[in-house]
């Protein structure tokens, strides 16, 4: 039973459609129509400007970061840890579904790069850290958002394994679904990215 609440709660948090809302609501434009057409925090700094982007980018990594802090927050309902870990990880896959396929806007969202974020902060901050660390790195040095982004997702369920020698099978699967998942989505960018036409964004620049 709470298993649907809490993913349900997940779900429909992942559905606030911020880049969508943001770009209609400030700017009078479908932020789907302009720049990458993805409807994620990269886009909106691209199209949107840097307030825009921040703004969103926060409330997307704290739609992840709520949805796997709520189990946890009335766990007075929960009956043991594994149970917690369980309920956390239903609560993160569907907050990223809702935020790809968002229930307000169409089931037409973003990439999840933000709010996988988040919810990786709340399940393994650890590993999260590093991967911000490894995503700075890359971001930096090739002024590609979507090769940081790649390649931390891809990192995560390395580091999750390897370097924190975790031994939850429920977590690993969750981590290699959630790298899997938003490595997938970025299949065009990969293309853009062989092709040496991928959209560049400098950090320190822009
Ligand atoms: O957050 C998604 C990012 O990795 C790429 O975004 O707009 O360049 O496709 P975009």
């Amino acid at each position: 039973m709470d298993f649907i609440l809490f993913g349900l709660i997940a779900y429909l948090l992942g559905s606030i459609p911020t880049a969508v809302w943001v770009g209609k609501m400030r700017f009078n434009l479908d932020i789907r129509e302009h720049g990458s057409k993805n409807a994620g925090a990269t886009n909106t700094f691209r199209v949107l400007g840097k307030n825009a982007g921040i703004f969103v980018l926060t409330v997307d990594v704290l739609k992840g970061v709520l949805a796997v802090v709520i189990p946890f927050l009335v766990n007075d309902f929960l009956w043991n840890n594994d149970h917690l870990i369980h309920l956390k990880i239903v609560s993160g896959i569907l907050v990223v579904i809702g935020h790809i396929f968002p229930l307000f806007a169409g089931f037409k969202g973003g990439k999840g790069v933000a709010t996988s974020l988040g919810v990786i902060l709340g399940v393994h901050p650890q590993a999260a850290l590093i991967c911000i660390v490894l995503f700075l790195i890359v971001f930096i040095a090739f002024n590609y958002v979507s090769l940081g982004a790649i390649i931390s997702s891809a990192a995560f369920p390395l580091l999750v394994v390897f370097v924190f020698k975790n031994e939850n099978t429920s977590l690993t699967i969750f981590s290699v679904v959630l790298s899997s998942a938003v490595i997938i989505l970025h299949h065009q960018n990969i293309k853009r990215l062989i092709a040496g036409n991928e959209n560049k964004m400098n950090l320190f620049k822009k």
